[in-house]
């Protein structure tokens, strides 16, 4: 089973990071039977982010962070995307499968679109081919090691389905070369609330950062947003701030204390006084492997040096795989005959649409070899049929609700239908 996941090299990370994705990473890189990838995805932050200082400093901080909050460099693959040449090679391969239409409805894009739209620029205005192309460089980054489980929040599961229809589409075009990944998002980690109270969020400052000086850490705590209780009033402790930063790192029994002091009226002051006391426990052993680490820059270098090493001796065996799959090859070797029967890049599974002597309208969806899938019934209006095509190729319309239109033909199951649509979704 192999785990991987990104950190995008664009900020310093915070406590939301750690309790969010750090800590449970690096709990499910100890368990048996795993192998675990984690990289620093500093091509993505180049997306977000045009100041080289910051995405250097990013790297650094972020790297640090991981090695200091104890992931073992020598148990998981520990490595910085633009150490991995063959990643941005493999992104052109998929970018030559993935249909221009899937892109189009990545949401970071049409987010960006619509705010354009809205007000009233050019839809495209000031957006980059960087950000068009983002969900195909993450992809490349999942398929290039075969990952089965890809940890990340509810915001980027758009992304990895988008990795398994362009991975499915260049298996069916080149032969099964790779694992469909599979997102894993952790329900039972808890969001962090913020200094503010909405989402602990770079976006929104109202962040903590995990390896803050502690005096600083504490004049952060004290300054937490909170309700105007005055001490010995009872507290809601679910609706506060303060009691779920606790919470995210204290035990069960203390957990169960604090619930308790809310409800006796603990003032706040007291309340903020534990929260520090707590998180600082945790965190200060790290803090001091995390200062000892940034101070030696060049220590952290090296890891990543040998952590690309590592994967690369994965990574550069299969890319060769796939030149030779797609025809990138040696001249040496024996050279087929250019007409090869077999599949050409234009056929692919298509709708047809006509009219029948009866004056009603029907489509017929062909298999990419041309062989019959489905017949539909008459209606009255092409325009009908063009709206259901839409939908089927949006992918808001599934085979099952399509065949409430259509008989498949002979021998043709659900499984191969479903095929086709991804295929045709995959194409946009
Ligand atoms: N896009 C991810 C994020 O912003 C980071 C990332 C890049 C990633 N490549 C990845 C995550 C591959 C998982 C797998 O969070």
């Amino acid at each position: 089973m192999r785990i991987l996941t990104g950190i995008t090299t664009s900020g310093t990370p915070h406590l939301g990071n750690y309790v969010g994705a750090i800590r449970p990473a690096i709990a499910a890189s100890h368990a048996a039977g795993v192998e675990s990838f984690y990289f620093l995805a500093d091509y993505h932050a180049l997306i977000k982010v045009a100041e080289p200082a910051r995405v250097q400093r990013s790297t650094l901080e972020i790297a640090a962070a991981w090695l200091a909050c104890g992931l073992d460099p020598q148990r998981v693959w520990f490595y910085r995307q633009s150490d991995i040449p063959e990643i941005p090679e493999l992104t052109w391969l998929l970018t030559c499968v993935a249909g221009k239409g899937l892109l189009n409805r990545a949401h970071a894009y049409k987010a960006a679109v619509d705010r354009n739209t809205a007000e009233g620029d050019d839809p495209d205005a000031g957006i980059t081919a960087g950000l068009f192309m983002y969900p195909v460089l993450m992809a490349a980054d999942i398929l290039l090691f075969n990952a089965h489980k890809v940890p990340v929040g509810r915001d980027q599961v758009q992304h990895i389905e988008m990795a398994r229809d362009i991975g499915a589409r260049f298996n069916h075009l080149y032969g099964g070369h790779f694992t469909l990944p599979e997102a894993a998002i952790e329900e039972h980690v808890a969001t962090l609330p913020g200094l503010d109270g909405r989402k602990m969020s770079k976006s929104y400052d109202n962040t903590i950062a995990l390896f803050a000086p502690r005096a600083e850490l504490k004049k952060l705590i004290a300054g937490i947003v909170t309700d105007s209780r005055a001490p010995g009033e009872a507290k809601d402790a679910d609706g506060s701030n303060v009691f779920q930063l606790y919470q995210a790192f204290a035990s069960a029994e203390e957990t169960a204390a604090m619930r308790q002091a809310f409800a006796d009226g603990i003032g706040w002051g007291d309340a903020k006084q534990k929260l520090f006391a707590r998180i600082d426990a945790e965190l200060a052993p790290l803090r001091e492997r995390y200062e000892a680490l940034i101070a030696h820059p060049m220590r952290i270098e090296e890891q990543l040096r040998h952590g690309a090493e590592k994967a690369r001796a994965i990574a550069s065996p299969l890319l060769a795989k796939l030149r030779e799959a797609v025809g990138l090859r040696a001249l040496d070797a024996r050279i087929a005959p250019a007409a090869t029967p077999g599949k050409t890049r234009t056929e692919r599974p298509q709708f047809k649409q006509y009219r029948e002597a009866d004056g009603r309208f029907y489509f017929k969806l062909l298999a990419d070899d041309g062989r019959l899938l489905l017949q539909s019934s008459g209606f009255a209006s092409p325009k009908e049929i063009g709206a259901l095509i839409a939908q089927a190729r949006s992918g808001a319309l599934d085979a099952a609700a399509l065949l409430q239109h259509a008989t498949p033909a002979d021998g043709v199951d659900p499984v191969m239908l479903a095929a086709a649509l991804r295929e045709l979704q995959a194409e946009g």
